[in-house]
């Protein structure tokens, strides 16, 4: 019988690993992708959609829920999972990065941070204890620790304050729902900004604490890629192995790929699917835009190589119709699709690591997308 934090890995290849990750809804092979559900639903799909491209597991924000429709009206009804009619596993972020990215006027103290509604502009409190107690309400698989998210450019002496904070914050996090205490996991969240000794130092406390797995947060907030993949490099293969390692709003297909060549199991992004609505296509010959005048008339599918609903019935013609009409269709067959070539990448990833083809495999994407 397996448990709920279980992590078994099944192969490596260089610092990639396959693994499973065992949740009270079922288990998750890894790498893998998780769609984000902000709002309780990736927008304009359905969980049926979701399980026909086989996403095994979606993100929720605590943030978002929190304010509407509330996490006491989404426990009433059972959870989120019953709530959103969502039976595989759900993990849900904290707030602490929406708090930070979403909002100009907050107060952060020892306690917690407060901030305003992006809603009604009403005022509200999220202390590390506020956060947990909104998780379990939502009945997440996966609860996110309250962390803070440093900008990018922030100074050596506020980012190691900060981190010290975070850290007390996990504890707290931890101590509220110490581990076992019910079916739900809880991750640790790295921070320390763009110094090594920092992300080592936050490494360290944050293992002193027991936590069913690790992430990596307070990256891509508008920093080089070359400096993401330095952080990367340096902090991931730091990170306990036998545990699962999530970098958190990350990224490309090319940094998906940089991931899990660093060690990292778990990622989830709002790129494919926010970029899938303003027509931008993720295919196996690299980024396209559909709106371009060259697609008019072009009866070929969007991707000859993808075997998804879009690709499978559609021309790119009808797809640059639909989006220059912003017709509803359009952001579900881009969505659609834009998810299907991630999650099918995570799939080629678990394949290729297992065969030891990992290297093959990032070098085959690093040449299609190389012009970006
Ligand atoms: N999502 C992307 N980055 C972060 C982060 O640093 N912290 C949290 N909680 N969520 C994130
Ligand atoms: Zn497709």
């Amino acid at each position: 019988m397996s448990t709920p934090g279980d992590f078994k890995i099944h192969a490596t290849d260089g610092e990639a690993r396959r693994a499973t990750l065992t949740t009270a809804h079922g288990d998750i092979q890894t790498p893998i992708f998780m769609p984000v559900g902000t709002q309780g639903t990736v927008k304009s799909l359905t969980p049926l959609d979701l399980e026909e491209m086989d996403a095994q597991i979606i993100l929720g924000n605590t943030y978002h829920l929190y304010l509407r429709p509330g996490d006491d009206l989404v426990a009433r009804r059972g959870g989120l999972h019953k709530f959103a009619n969502w039976k595989r596993p759900i993990l849900t972020d904290s707030g602490g990065f929406q708090v930070f990215s979403l909002q100009e006027i907050r107060k952060l103290s020892e306690e917690g941070v407060e901030f305003r509604s992006y809603i009604d502009g009403s005022k509200h409190f999220f202390s590390p204890e506020k956060a947990i107690d909104i998780q379990k309400n939502l009945g997440s698989d996966i609860m996110m620790v309250l962390d803070e998210c440093v900008g990018y450019g922030a100074d050596k002496d506020y980012t190691n304050k900060s981190l010290e904070m975070t850290t007390r914050w996990a504890k707290r996090c931890r101590d509220h729902y110490p581990k076992g205490s019910g079916g739900q996991i809880m991750f640790g969240i790295v921070q320390g900004g763009f110094y090594k000794d920092l992300r080592e130092k936050s490494l360290e406390q944050l293992r002193e604490i027991d936590f069913e797995g690790f992430a990596i947060g307070g990256l891509s907030v508008g920093e080089s890629t070359k400096e993401m993949y330095d952080i990367l490099h340096h902090i991931a293969p730091k990170m306990p192995s036998d545990k699962p390692r999530y970098l958190m709003g990350v990224g490309t297909p090319l940094d998906l790929l940089e991931g899990v060549s660093a060690g990292v199991d778990m990622f989830d992004c709002v790129l494919p699917s926010r970029n899938a609505r303003n027509g931008t296509l993720f295919t196996s010959q690299g980024k396209i835009n559909i709106k371009r005048a060259e697609f008019a008339e072009d009866d070929s599918p969007l991707d000859p190589e993808c075997g998804c609903y879009t690709c499978r019935n559609f021309t790119k013609a009808y797809l640059r119709h639909l989006y220059m009409a912003k017709e509803l269709l359009s952001y579900r067959l881009n969505t659609y699709h834009n998810l299907y070539f991630y999650l099918d990448l995570m799939k080629q990833i678990r394949a290729a690591i297992e065969n030891g083809t990992f290297a093959e495999l990032k070098a085959k994407y690093e040449a299609a997308y190389a012009k970006g």
